[in-house]
């Protein structure tokens, strides 16, 4: 593409349909799948749940996987697990999405923020030994966008300081660390297969767990505490919730999983063009923050730039509706949690987090999916570029 904003083609607004922020390829032949499933009888947990744990658990290299019905009843039980609660503290980042904080809270023990890092836009782990205290049972780091958090530093400090990780990789399916698949290794991973994750499974996620003891345990937590045995035993010994996953979501899921590194590629040649249109010299004179170019690790979950705020005359949210009213879908992942009444009630205040609060005020996630071309971004970036130009202090 030629410098500059022009582009190789003109954009008729009109005729163009709505470009949404994400949007899940399903096939064919998974929709005939889940037709099937329907049509079997059994449309509950059954064959299609089975199935899809033992083609993520090879995924994950042998791993013991469980599925549930979210990617935050994963995280939940995984503290359950580690038998988490009242009096206890775990650590996370203020900058994610709020389930990762609502599972402390949810059972019993108290979330404690660390501030971000500005060039990852992850929880700094420089801060994190600071906040260590003999509470601490827990670290929940966040994959924010699919970009890693850096395994190495986060294993050397959990490990010598005897705290269970439990990985928030919700955004992060296919990412690598050092090589290896995120999932693959590490403490307790759990994934998230909500319709606007690189797989789906219209709801639902899946725990990567460290033994088949522990999975058995996960079983109970989903399914009421029911341990079964024999053609009619029966026993609860503790309360479980109802989290399983429904077999039709699971042949969804099925059907996304052999597809995971054509979607990834897709994202990637994308984030690759929106790099190149926004490198541009006069584009980068508006003081647009680009995301950490990280092509080796990162299965760019999504792609986020960092609005000028201070420089610029309208709100993020006036931004949102230009974006909106030229066809344009456009998100914010995320305000920071922080900030929430919830949370400010528990104590929270602005300043808390600095880094952290001044990139969820101007955060803009960009439409990024692997149906979209080419030209999409280029239609992308010349709006954005075409509202922010029109409201930039010089
Ligand atoms: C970082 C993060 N954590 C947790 C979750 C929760 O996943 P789910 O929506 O499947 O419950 C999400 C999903 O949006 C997420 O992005």
């Amino acid at each position: 593409m030629a410098a500059s904003v022009s582009y190789s083609q003109d954009i008729v607004k009109a005729a163009l349909p709505f470009l949404p922020m994400t949007r899940p390829t399903l096939d064919e032949e998974t929709i005939a799948g889940v037709v099937e499933v329907l049509r079997s009888g059994w449309i509950t947990s059954g064959p299609c749940v089975k199935e899809f744990e033992t083609k993520l658990s090879a995924y994950f290299g042998g791993r013991p996987v469980r599925t549930f019905n979210s990617g935050t009843c994963t995280m939940e039980i995984a503290l359950r697990l580690l038998g988490i609660g009242q009096g206890d503290e775990v650590i996370t980042t203020p900058l994610t999405w709020v389930a990762t904080s609502n599972v402390i809270l949810e059972v019993g023990a108290r979330p404690v923020f660390v501030d971000i890092d500005a060039n990852t836009r992850n929880i700094d782990l420089n801060k994190i030994e600071a906040a260590i205290t003999a509470k601490t049972r827990a670290i929940i780091p966040v994959d924010l966008a699919g970009l890693p958090v850096d395994r190495a530093r986060l294993y050397e400090i959990a490990n010598r300081r005897k705290i269970r990780v439990i990985e928030d990789a919700a955004q992060s399916f296919g990412s690598t660390f050092n090589g290896k698949r995120i999932g693959s290794f590490g403490d307790f991973v759990s994934f998230s297969f909500h319709p606007n994750k690189n797989i789906t499974s219209i709801e639902g996620g899946c725990l990567v767990l460290n033994s088949e003891a522990e999975a058995k345990l996960a079983e109970q937590y989903r399914l009421q505490g029911v341990i079964r045995s024999g053609n009619d035993g029966m026993d609860v010994e503790l309360v479980g919730g109802k989290f399983n996953l429904t077999d039709v979501a699971a042949r969804v899921g099925l059907g996304q999983l052999p597809r995971i590194d054509e979607f990834n590629q897709k994202r990637i040649l994308l984030v690759k063009y929106y790099l190149e249109l926004l490198s541009q010299p006069e584009i980068k004179a508006y003081g647009l923050g680009l995301p950490l170019a990280n092509f080796t690790d990162s299965n760019w979950h999504m792609f986020q730039v960092l609005l000028p705020g201070d420089r610029m005359t309208i709100k993020r949210s006036e931004v949102m509706a230009k974006l909106t009213q030229a066809g344009i879908g456009s998100g914010v992942h995320y305000p920071v949690i922080h900030l929430f009444s919830l949370y400010r009630n528990l104590g929270w205040k602005e300043g808390d987090f600095p880094i952290a609060e001044n990139v969820g005020r101007n955060l803009l996630t960009l439409p990024l999916f692997p149906s979209m071309t080419h030209a999409d971004v280029e239609r992308v970036v010349k709006e954005l570029i075409a509202i922010v130009s029109a409201h930039i202090r010089s």
